[in-house]
């Protein structure tokens, strides 16, 4: 697969409009805030843009940032701005003709930005532990529209477990399907280069993060893809497919259920550009000010991450109240007892 997807991504595609699908992000979604960082980049990186999301969580400012599948670039350069002089990002990919594009346009950018934060590792992200990074040491790893291609997504996962910090986070963009892939979508090598034929099962996805340690995975957005190329169509049928961001967090205490310890967080509204609300999935939306109930999972990904500061925390793990309620998984058991003259032995 490495080998199909080197030639698709370093020689058949020229630039973002050559893909078939609709698995790339288009302009008319890249929030506001976001333009004029992508102003600041070179045309060539910006061409051979491929990714399905955007990986830009808030607060990067000083972080050290790894983009596994950089590419030629583009959300290197992004972040690169958003980290600051004294952050760092590295982008990691296999195929030397992205690469080569991302390199040649270092000196443009260092001038662009007034410094120089970015390096570019050629590499596999399934074997992390070969290139030279060391264990513990990124706060932030990101990725967009990858980990759908790699032959082999559990050691991908495993690799950064090992790499983030504790408290760190996986930010990233990926597709999904509804169902498992059929071997007819996944060995047909258009539909694997175009992001589709590699795509897990989300829950199945949700397992193989699991095993890889991160206990509990956050949605963030979705979006359905459309296949309206007349080729492609009728060679994926009824399988449907989405474009989804998910964070996933470092932290060794997770639960495998939201459960209710009775706390709760207010936010100060001081992250930049989050006045009003902190976003940290798509069920939690915290206004400034308000005091926010939250289940103990949430409460560590708010406490013991570099959001921690911007919170304040009611409560601690010193009582339980049970499951929390509405985070997606209920006591399976009736709450009334039976009624006079209703069943009580089975
Ligand atoms: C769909 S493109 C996305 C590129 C980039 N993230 C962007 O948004 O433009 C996929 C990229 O992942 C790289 N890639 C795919 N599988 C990989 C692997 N196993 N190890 C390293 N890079 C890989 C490809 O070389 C290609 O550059």
């Amino acid at each position: 697969m490495h080998e199909l997807v080197q030639e698709y991504y370093g020689k058949q595609l020229q630039q973002t409009s050559d893909l078939k699908t609709s698995a790339c992000c288009d302009i008319t979604l890249v929030p506001e805030w976001l333009k004029p960082l992508l102003a600041n980049i070179h045309p060539e990186v910006l061409s051979r843009y491929y990714g399905c999301g955007l990986v830009c969580p808030p607060l990067l400012e000083g972080c050290r940032v790894l983009d596994l599948g950089c590419g030629s670039g583009r959300d290197v350069y992004a972040l690169a701005q958003l980290v600051g002089p004294k952050g760092l990002v590295v982008g990691v990919d296999m195929t030397a003709e992205q690469l080569a594009i991302a390199c040649e346009h270092q000196a443009y950018h260092v001038e662009k930005f007034g410094y120089g934060n970015v390096k570019f590792i050629q590499g596999y992200i399934e074997k992390l532990d070969e290139l030279d990074l060391a264990a513990n040491s990124f706060d932030v790893i990101v990725s967009n529209c990858v980990v759908n291609l790699s032959p082999d997504k559990l050691a991908v996962l495993a690799g950064v477990q090992r790499l983030l910090k504790p408290g760190g986070e996986l930010f990233f963009s990926d597709v999904y399907a509804d169902r498992r892939v059929p071997d007819s979508v996944k060995n047909d090598p258009v539909l694997y280069g175009e992001c589709l034929g590699g795509a897990l099962y989300w829950n199945d996805f949700l397992r193989i993060a699991k095993q890889a340690g991160f206990i509990d995975p956050r949605l963030v957005t979705d979006r359905p893809l459309e296949i309206t190329d007349p080729e492609l169509a009728p060679r994926v049928g009824k399988l449907a497919f989405y474009s989804a961001t998910y964070r996933l967090f470092k932290i060794a205490e997770l639960e495998d259920a939201c459960e209710d310890h009775g706390q709760a967080v207010i936010y100060k509204g001081s992250v930049p550009e989050l006045a009003d609300e902190f976003i940290l999935d798509s069920h939690h939306t915290i206004e400034t000010g308000k005091v926010f109930p939250v289940c103990g999972n949430t409460y560590r990904m708010l406490s013991e991450t570099r959001f921690a500061s911007h919170f304040e925390f009611i409560g601690d793990f010193s009582r339980h109240f049970g499951l929390f309620a509405g985070c997606g998984t209920e006591i399976p058991f009736t709450k009334s007892q039976p009624t006079e003259g209703g069943a009580a032995c089975c």
